[in-house]
């Protein structure tokens, strides 16, 4: 959602602006821009549409400067259109400003400016920034170098909501500042040069040198430096975190999109989750957690808060929780948790998941339960991002870069990860289960046993080129089963546009089942064998009414109807989502491909949703 880039340095700022965007553009955007410091002041380039629109507009071409920022614009406040992209200027251009995030308060200093003598020329939240530096830089009457610093950490101040911003000035022609308050921003940091970014992936390929930036850090970058401040102008001292990822990791290599890539990268990525966290020998260890017996045991409950796919690995692995570490767990959509004032105190630890470790709400939930006296545990892919900064602990997944929208790789190493999470804790507990030595050696077959699921890949290929021009398309499970087709299901929407839903099967003839009619594709997955009669018959109910059906299972069903099965390894039921979603990630992305969808990035969607 939104991608910002900048570049102070030596070289021509904008190919390197460029660049960025388009390394952002998986994120989803609707508009982008730049603005660069030029001999006659500040020149800025924008337009509704593509990075390629951008580039197309003429005015471009003379950009020479080497100080510039750049913007894709996700719209939140007025219509994605020229007008409204990013950068915005005050009325004498004396600051541009690019924003990623929401000013809550922007009508009302709108009016307060307003009367101050501004105008506005769009419709945007974020044109009340560059007028309010303005405002407070010419009521300033000390004339220092550190005047337009403060002028933007007055207007900061006034900002109700979330921002990253990037600020040049006319002022302040060989700088540029940069802040941020619950939105991304990261800079990298190279020879005689500074680049800055919304994420790590896209200057990857400049630097692995990286400063990460906590809530409203003032950031003045020149050429050759960066000096941070607090609010009341005292140097906050900050350490470069390198950041060992492969720059090539942010690449296709060779594959069509990078969903297909990352759906292949799974053995790998599974392979780096479990890392020596889980050993051949059985010895379960997790780097940096130190979490006591006395604390595990006095816990009273678990939460596992996130979003969408996130949320979904938090459903697929609640039950480990419970039957490994009995502790009562619950697992919450973080929109809802923030806000309904959920029951949780220092007896309850809460376990935030997040790919990106920028989603807005995730944050904000977990503010909440540290304000409420809980523990807080982020499990995230990006290094340093802000729920990593905020929680109390934090392991890592290290699937590493997931570029396309379609969360998949980082899915699979989430459910690996809480998995071992689970075992560890109930080794710390001393908790003695029949189950975890089992376990274990399943979580070590599983990078193999993806590798033998990502074979079938033609068959899928052949069920969806027959159903791809569908309207609906149902996923049914029970158990582990209904959580991994809650997350199949979203697969197929975000990327296919298809209209589907995951229900617990035996609750679908408690009312859904009035949708089904004849020919519709109903998707089921059976990895229980406890559960798998039960959930058959739901099939059966299903069928009787003109339903065709796709199986995946690990077990041998027999001579049963199913007009396609697909066949994944054994493994412990527990665990399986790992296997059974890989061939329905596949599913959704070849209804798409057959579609000739944008695979990557779907209409209306962000990678990272850093907005509430
Ligand atoms: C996944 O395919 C989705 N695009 C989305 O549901 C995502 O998982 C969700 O927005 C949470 O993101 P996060 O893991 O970065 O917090
Ligand atoms: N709220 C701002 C706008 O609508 C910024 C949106 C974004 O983060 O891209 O222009």
């Amino acid at each position: 959602m939104c991608g910002i880039v900048g570049y102070i340095g030596n070289k021509k700022a904008k190919p390197i602006l460029i660049n960025g965007l388009l390394r952002l553009e998986y994120r989803g955007y609707d508009s982008a821009g730049v603005a660069t410091v030029e001999k006659n002041g500040i020149t800025v380039v924008k337009s509704k549409g593509r990075v390629a629109a951008l580039e197309s507009v003429k005015a471009i071409d003379s950009l020479e400067g080497t100080i510039g920022i750049a913007h894709t614009r996700w719209a939140t406040h007025g219509k994605p259109s020229d007008e409204n992209s990013h950068p915005h200027t005050d009325g004498k251009k004396n600051f541009a400003v690019v924003h990623n995030g929401v000013i809550e308060n922007y009508n009302e200093l709108r009016e307060f400016l307003g009367k101050n003598g501004y105008s506005f020329y769009s419709e945007t939240d974020t044109e009340v920034i560059p007028n309010l530096i303005d405002y407070y830089y010419q009521k300033d009457s000390k004339d220092d170098d550190k005047k337009v610093l403060r002028a933007v950490i007055s207007a900061c101040s006034d900002l109700n909501g979330s921002f990253a911003l990037e600020i040049i000035s006319t002022f302040l022609p060989e700088k540029m500042i940069v802040v941020r308050k619950d939105s991304p921003l990261v800079i990298g940091r190279a020879n005689g040069e500074n680049y800055i970014s919304s994420d790590i992936p896209a200057i990857l390929s400049y630097t692995k040198d990286f400063y990460l930036l906590n809530d409203l850090e003032y950031v003045v970058l020149s050429r050759d430096k960066a000096e941070f401040y607090d609010k009341n102008l005292n140097v906050i001292k900050k350490d470069v975190v390198n950041i060992d990822w492969n720059a090539s990791a942010a690449e296709k290599d060779g594959y069509a999109d990078f969903m297909l890539k990352e759906i292949h990268e799974q053995p790998k990525s599974i392979r780096e989750t479990i890392g020596s966290r889980l050993t051949s020998d059985g010895i379960c260890s997790i780097e940096s957690l130190e979490l006591s017996k006395e604390y595990l045991s006095s816990l009273n409950k678990i939460y596992i808060v996130a979003c969408g796919t996130a949320m979904h690995a938090g459903l697929a692995t609640k039950p480990l929780f419970e039957k490994l570490c009995h502790i009562q767990t619950e697992v919450d959509i973080a929109s809802e948790f923030r806000y309904r004032d959920p029951l949780i105190d220092e007896k309850t630890l809460v376990i935030f998941i997040s790919q990106s470790g920028e989603t807005a709400d995730t944050i904000a939930a977990l503010k909440l339960s540290k304000e409420k006296g809980a523990k807080t545990l982020a499990v995230s892919n990006v290094i340093g991002s802000s729920i990593t900064r905020e929680a109390d602990y934090t392991v890592y997944t290290h699937a590493g870069p997931e570029i396309a929208v379609a969360s998949t790789k980082a899915y699979t190493s989430q459910v690996v990860l809480m998995s071992i999470l689970a075992i560890y804790f109930a080794e710390v507990l001393e908790i003695n289960s029949d189950l975890i030595p089992d376990l274990k050696k399943a979580i070590l077959k599983l990078p193999s046993q993806v590798e033998e699921v990502l074979k079938i890949d033609s068959m899928i290929k052949a069920f969806a080129k027959k159903v791809y021009t569908e309207k609906d398309i149902f996923f049914l499970g029970r158990g582990i089963d209904y959580a991994a087709a809650m997350e199949s299901s979203l697969k197929l929407k975000e990327i296919s546009y298809i209209h589907s839903d995951a229900y617990a099967a035996g609750e679908l003839k408690h009312g859904s089942i009035a949708l089904i009619e004849k020919g519709i594709t109903v998707v089921s997955i059976m990895t229980d064998p406890a559960l798998t009669p039960k959930t058959i018959s739901n099939l059966q109910e299903v069928i009787t009414r003109g339903a065709k059906t796709l199986v995946v299972t690990n077990q041998d069903l027999g001579d049963k109807v199913f007009d396609n099965v697909v066949k994944i390894p054994e493994t412990i039921s527990l665990i399986s989502p790992v296997l059974s979603v890989v061939p329905l990630q596949l599913f959704a992305y070849h209804i798409s491909k057959e579609k000739g969808l944008d695979v990557d990035k779907p209409r209306n969607l962000a990678k990272s949703v850093t907005v509430e």
